[in-house]
């Protein structure tokens, strides 16, 4: 079969992207115009900032995925967009920018759900990967446990019913005043504590045993550090961010794999900026080997936001023919499995 070649657009929060792919699975490019420290300042993702950020650096941003991947626009087979989940008028700019390269090209236009791109990283970083798997998705939105049935099946079995793990990291780190975004700085403190320290809550529910809750660890984590600025000492962040990181990634570990093992599945991938996450990746290495588990994680830059993965995700919709038309709109609270036909 001829190779496909496909340019990912992505916008939906606070990184412009855009890449080139081949097959999926060969990332010829893949340019991210952060907008992380145009954010910190405010402690979170200000969208109206976010929008027009998207705005500036979309086209160049493009123009320099295909200047790296050495290809005329003219010579990419479709065109991958995210059109949800995210923030829509983050989502819009992408769009509107990846329907004018489609339509004025006479190419297909893909929509891509940024949940589906996640996962459709671990088959950039891993050749070999092919579903059935289970895959946690942890990011800034989103923890979802989901099986992957096949390339375009993910069934879920498992999300939050509060905050996201990367909210919680988020929020964690802002109380602490460690700034924007949380995940990389209470993983950096966390090393120097004990994660035993204090003992935050961990939620299981019974009923829908691979759902999460973070609310109550994030507030758990609040009212800790309320108390010590209360009686005026010093407030032992260390240790908090150990603690707190550990509470989290145990109850990540035990739902995916009970998950696995539950649906028989030898699998297990890890997806989503939390998936960055060194502590989380050992403690996932450690029990899938216990329990005869593969395990796959992308690496750090395929973890977070890029359009490399919707790229790839894209080439799986290119395979059923899965084309949007000119009609394509944002969708913020899009569902995972809810754009697959
Ligand atoms: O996937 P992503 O780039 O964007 C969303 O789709 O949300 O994930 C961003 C989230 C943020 O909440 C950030 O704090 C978290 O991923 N994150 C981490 C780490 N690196 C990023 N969380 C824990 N440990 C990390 N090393
Ligand atoms: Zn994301």
């Amino acid at each position: 079969m001829k190779d496909i070649t496909i340019l990912g657009i992505e916008s939906s929060c606070d990184e412009t992207s855009a890449a080139v792919v081949v097959n999926g699975r060969e990332v010829l490019s893949n340019i991210i115009a952060t907008q992380i420290q145009l954010h910190a300042e405010y402690g979170g993702v200000v969208p109206e900032i976010a929008s027009r950020k998207h705005v500036e650096s979309v086209i160049p941003v493009v123009d320099k995925a295909l200047k790296e991947a050495n290809m005329p626009l003219e010579a990419v087979d479709a065109i991958a967009v995210t059109y949800g989940p995210g923030l829509v008028g983050a989502l819009l700019v992408g769009l509107t920018a990846a329907k004018a390269l489609a339509f004025s090209l006479g190419k297909p236009l893909i929509g891509v759900n940024h949940i589906e791109g996640h996962i459709s990283a671990n088959y950039i970083a891993h050749p070999e990967l092919t579903p059935p798997f289970i895959c946690l998705v942890a990011s800034g939105g989103h923890s979802h446990v989901v099986h992957i049935e096949d390339y375009r099946k993910p069934v879920i079995l498992g999300r939050t019913r509060d905050d996201a793990a990367g909210e919680a990291f988020d929020k964690i780190a802002r109380v602490l005043g460690l700034g924007y975004p949380g995940g990389p700085v209470v993983e950096k403190k966390a090393k120097e504590g004990n994660d035993e320290a204090f003992r935050f809550p961990r939620v299981k529910f019974h009923d829908e045993p691979y759902d999460f809750s973070f609310s109550g660890l994030k507030t758990a984590v609040i009212n800790t550090v309320h108390q010590y600025k209360q009686r005026g000492e010093k407030i032992p962040t260390e240790d908090i961010c150990a603690s707190f990181q550990k509470a989290a990634v145990d109850v990540l570990v035990q739902h995916t794999v009970e998950a696995a093992l539950k649906t028989c599945t030898d699998t297990v991938c890890l997806a989503g900026g939390v998936a960055a996450n060194a502590f989380l990746r050992s403690a996932f290495a450690k029990v899938c080997e216990e329990n005869g588990i593969k395990l796959y994680y992308p690496p750090m830059w395929l973890c977070t936001d890029n359009a490399a993965m919707i790229a790839s995700a894209g080439y799986f919709a290119w395979l059923h023919k899965d084309f949007a038309g000119k009609d394509l709109n944002a969708i913020p609270g899009l569902k995972l499995g809810e754009n697959l036909t």
